[in-house]
């Protein structure tokens, strides 16, 4: 009884860990959840719709950095059943996709070392350039 009771207030006290440590689809969308809230004002920066700060923004390039890291292992075999808009692709030809994360991984990790010089003139191409790798996944790994 008091089992069951302690397993009853843990459930109510944690039911999106539950979720998220259950549920790669959960997961990886949370995950991207943040990702569009990092490079959603780092863009405004660059386009000049928000003032530049350079520690501002050189915050959200680790950020994203750190980000990079993660969605993957979250692409478990299986996991492409449900309310997932992943293609069967990511599983079919696991060589391209690795190909797609590793080449944004690297954009990723170019953008933050720019980020910490503050030159808006490298800033902006690369953050460019990891767009594009956003992109360019999209369109061969994620439907709609
Ligand atoms: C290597 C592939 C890849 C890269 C790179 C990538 N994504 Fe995605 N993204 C996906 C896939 C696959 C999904 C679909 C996930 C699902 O529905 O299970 C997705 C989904 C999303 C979603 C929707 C999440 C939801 O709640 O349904 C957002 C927002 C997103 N990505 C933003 C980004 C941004 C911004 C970048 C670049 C900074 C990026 N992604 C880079 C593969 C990628």
């Amino acid at each position: 009884m008091l089992k069951k009771t302690l397993l009853i207030a843990l459930a109510l006290v944690c039911p999106l860990t539950a979720l998220a440590a259950t549920d790669p689809i959960t997961a990886r969308k949370e995950v991207f959840k943040q990702y569009k809230e990092t490079v959603g004002p780092m863009g405004k920066m660059v386009k000049g719709d928000m003032p530049y700060n350079k520690d501002e923004f050189a915050k959200l390039a680790t950020r994203l950095d750190t980000l990079a890291q993660q969605p993957w292992q979250h692409f478990t075999p299986g996991s492409d059943k449900g309310k997932t808009d992943a293609k069967a692709e990511i599983w079919s030809k696991p060589a391209e996709f690795k190909q797609a994360v590793d080449t944004h991984k690297a954009e990723v990790a170019k953008l933050r070392q720019v980020a910490a010089t503050g030159n808006l003139d490298q800033i902006r191409p690369q953050f460019g350039a990891v767009q594009k790798t956003c992109k360019a996944c999209h369109d061969s790994f994620r439907s709609e």
